[in-house]
Formats: C-alpha cells, structure tokens, sequence
C-alpha cells in the first residue's frame, strides 16, 4: 500500500461523494475501453484477483439512441508513445442496453455510469429518462456521463461539444430527469478553452466534468502517403496525453471550481496521483485498461492496500 502523501487532503483508496452519491472508489475505468464492464466478468488473476476489484466505476462504452456500427477499419493505431482510434461510436443502442446490460450489471453488481451521445439536448434528456426508468432500483448505478466530445463521428461530433451554450443545454436536459444520480459532461480538449466548456456544464447543473477525451490526432503511412486511418483523423491517447489532460484539468480546476474526473493517459497509482494533486476528484483508466484489464483495478488496489 502506498503512503498517502502529506498533500492528499482525501485517503485515495476510500469512498468519496459526488453530487447526490457516495461512490466506492476513486478510480474508475474510462468510456469505452472496459466495454460495457461485462467483458472483464469471466477474468481472473492468477491470484484470485478480478478486474473489477477496487473499482469506483466502471463507465460503461458510449451509447445512442439506435445501435451504430461504427467506423471501417482499422479503428486503432499504435501511433508510438499513444494510441489512435476511430471506433465512430460503435454500439448496441439504448433498448439493448437497457433490456440486456443493465440487468446483468446489476446481477453482477458492478458500480457504473452509463455513457450516452445524442445530436440535439432533447436527446440526452429522453436518453436519461429511459436510463432511469430502466435502473432507478439498481443501486450500483451512479449516474450518467454525457459524451459532448467525440471527435470521430460526422454529425454531434466535436463540433457540437465545442459550443459553452450547448454544454449547457445538454446537461440542463439530463439533470432534470434525476433526482438522486450524477451527471457528469465529459468535455472535449480540443478547444481554447475548456474552462469554458466547463462553466457551461455549471451552469446547465452538472455535479462535475471528466476531462478529458481524446485529443484530435493523425498519423501517415509512408508506403502509401495516405492518412492510416479511414476517416483521416481520430483520437489520440495513452501515455502520451497524460501531461495535456493534466493542464486542462488544471485549468478546469482553477476556473471553474466544479469536481473534475480527471483522465487521459493514466497507467499507474503516480500518474493518479498527479491528477489528485491539481483537483481531480476520481479518475479514469482508458488505453491502459485496454492493454492490461487489471490495470484500473491495480491502481485503485495501491491505494486501498488491497
Ligand atoms: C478505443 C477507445 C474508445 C473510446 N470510446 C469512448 C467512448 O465511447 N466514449 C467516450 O466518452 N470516450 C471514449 N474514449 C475516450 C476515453 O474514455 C478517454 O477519455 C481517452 O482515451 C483518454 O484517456 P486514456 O489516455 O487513459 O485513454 C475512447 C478511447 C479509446 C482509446
């Protein structure tokens, strides 16, 4: 177990509050790379040990509406030092999600946010008004994150996350369909400014930010000249991102005051604990977990002694 730093003014490893809820942990796993938290059910380590351990949440990969069968492949890069990917919000929809994921994370009893997208505010509000309808008894449900900032699809793609007004009326759409769950805007950095993104989440009602996605990212085969993924762009992350997303949750921190999520590059409990130390209040494991499912699990079992 890691001596807590003298500066830490909260025991990492224990339960902390946000908004309406006490969740159990600190650290999470981030949009889209722990699927739907069902993959990791049958994984065990060797020493008993299962990916979910220690987790505060698992934030369940991005849905909408209908089911997208997201973007041709390749969908992911090893771009070096960070990944790229180009997924196009592949996914199974709102009635399967619903219908299929929700009661088997509650049979699992697996803390979770569900993570939804729409193209216009209404959308978020009548998508959290299924969700609640659907988990309002399942008291591992903590809450939903709005993706205001996938860069990888046409339409309500970044652009659409770009705009403080929009923030606002997206999140004002999804908190007033809860009572007793958080909401959470998940911001894009791919702006001037994100302290503004972020004042905008305020004052739409959101209990906090995550901060942050992917940044916009490109790489080139040189065989061919041409970009290497479909769509030309995508998003970058890993490792390479950690001290981007540390400055923007900084910003965030300090501008805005509101509780931030922080991820973007994180792999280890030191790299966590560099978010703590400019404000986050949780954070979140994304490429890491795709490479080592145990990863969040590891980080969070640093901090609880497990
Ligand atoms: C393959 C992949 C899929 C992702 N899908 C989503 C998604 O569906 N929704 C979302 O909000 N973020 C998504 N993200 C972004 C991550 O949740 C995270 O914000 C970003 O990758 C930065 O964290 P990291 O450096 O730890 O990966 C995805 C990232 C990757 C690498």
């Amino acid at each position: 177990m890691m001596r807590r730093p003298d500066w830490l003014p909260f025991d990492p490893g224990g339960e902390f509050r946000l908004g309406p809820r006490v969740l159990p942990g600190r650290v999470w796993t981030a949009s889209g790379c722990f699927g739907y938290g069902l993959t990791g059910r049958d994984i065990k380590a060797s020493d008993g040990g299962s990916p979910f351990d220690g987790l505060g949440a698992v934030v369940t990969k991005t849905i909408t509406t209908s089911p997208r069968q997201g973007n041709p492949p390749p969908r992911i890069w090893d771009a070096g030092s960070g990944a790229l990917n180009s997924i196009g919000l592949e996914n199974v929809g709102l009635d399967r999600f619903v219908d299929e994921i929700i009661p088997a994370l509650r049979q699992d009893r697996v803390p979770f946010v569900a993570s939804i997208a729409g193209t216009r505010p209404g959308e978020f509000g009548d998508m959290t008004r299924r969700l609640v309808a659907a988990a309002a008894d399942c008291e591992h449900w903590h809450g939903v994150e709005l993706n205001l900032s996938c860069p990888n699809v046409a339409h309500g793609g970044v652009d659409f996350g770009r705009r403080p007004e929009t923030v606002r009326d997206c999140v004002e759409a999804a908190v007033a369909e809860v009572t007793d769950r958080i909401v959470l805007a998940k911001l894009t950095p791919n702006v001037a400014s994100i302290a503004e993104l972020a004042t905008a989440a305020a004052d739409g009602g959101a209990h906090g930010v995550t901060a942050i996605n992917t940044l916009l990212g490109m790489d080139i085969d040189l065989a061919t000249g041409q970009p290497v993924l479909p769509l030309r762009r995508g998003g970058y992350s890993g490792p390479a991102i950690l001290p981007v997303a540390l400055a923007k949750v900084d910003e965030i921190v300090r501008e805005s005051g509101l509780p931030v999520v922080g991820v973007g590059g994180i792999g280890s409990a030191e790299d966590a604990l560099k978010f703590f130390a400019v404000g986050a209040v949780a954070v979140q494991v994304g490429t890491s977990q795709m490479n080592d499912p145990f990863s969040a699990a590891g980080i969070a079992g640093v901090f609880n002694g497990s």
